[in-house]
């Protein structure tokens, strides 16, 4: 029994692809395919597997169905976070999906899910990307302030929805955590964030984060130990689609 993730599957099996200069680059051909097959080899039906955010390019819950029953039918149980295309997750509605899906999925947010004695807290997460402005040597000298504004009240809100994730497991009498998030908890500019901080407040083990794929983006954000607490990239692409295990 192990518990698994791995992010951004972005399935699309009944999306024409509108966004397809997204998933050109290395390692994205037949990529669904690669991932069933590592699945299938590692995974039993006693594991867990966390998936962290956009899921599918469907535009509702219509458009995703055979994107989720290809999830459904993944050995082992299956929670899934909100990543930014999952345009068929609304995040207000977060029970229906649980409700519809009871038994098969389990979606992640406002909400934690357990695992041995860990709570899975989480939210999809935000950070502000820019419009950046660099000199002729690279360097960032300014930013679109306005964008930032708008960044600051998605990244509040989102952290307002991991605060009530954390709370609700620490109500429940939980004192490890693992956090995902879909996108990464700082931004190319940023040491921390009010995530790290979060993470740090609440005492948790590892941070788990995706959105970042196309090797440019690997290492936006951290890797690796920071403050105690282990942070991870699991994008498909960056995992070469193969689900890394995170816990025994
Ligand atoms: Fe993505
Ligand atoms: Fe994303």
């Amino acid at each position: 029994m192990s518990l698994y993730t791995i992010g951004d599957l972005h399935l699309h099996f009944q999306t024409e692809l509108k966004t397809k200069a997204q998933l050109k680059g290395r390692g994205w051909r037949n990529h669904e395919k690669k991932f069933l097959k590592n699945c299938r080899r590692i995974l039993t039906d006693e594991d867990t597997l966390v998936l962290d955010g956009d899921h599918s390019w469907g535009k509702n819950l219509e458009y995703c169905a055979d994107d989720l029953q290809f999830i459904m039918d993944l050995p082992g149980r299956k929670i899934l976070t909100r990543g930014n295309h999952d345009m068929f997750w609304d995040a207000n509605k977060t029970n229906r999906l649980n409700e519809l899906f009871a038994g098969k999925l389990e979606f992640l947010q406002n909400n934690y899910y357990t695992y041995r004695d860990y709570a899975l807290v989480g939210t999809k997460g935000y950070t502000f990307e820019g419009p950046f402005y660099i000199d002729r040597r690279g360097y960032i000298v300014g930013w679109d302030e306005e964008a930032e504004e708008h960044a600051v009240k998605i990244i509040n809100r989102e952290l307002n929805r991991l605060r009530i994730s954390f709370e609700a497991a620490k109500a429940d009498g939980y004192t490890k955590f693992i956090m995902f998030l879909h996108y990464p908890p700082t931004s190319v500019i940023e040491e921390k964030s009010g995530f790290t901080e979060m993470a740090e407040a609440y005492g948790a083990e590892q941070v788990i984060y995706a959105h970042s794929h196309g090797e440019a983006r690997f290492y936006d954000s951290i890797h690796g130990m920071k403050n105690g607490i282990l942070y991870r990239l699991v994008s498909g692409d960056f995992l070469k689609w193969m689900p890394v295990k995170i816990l025994d």
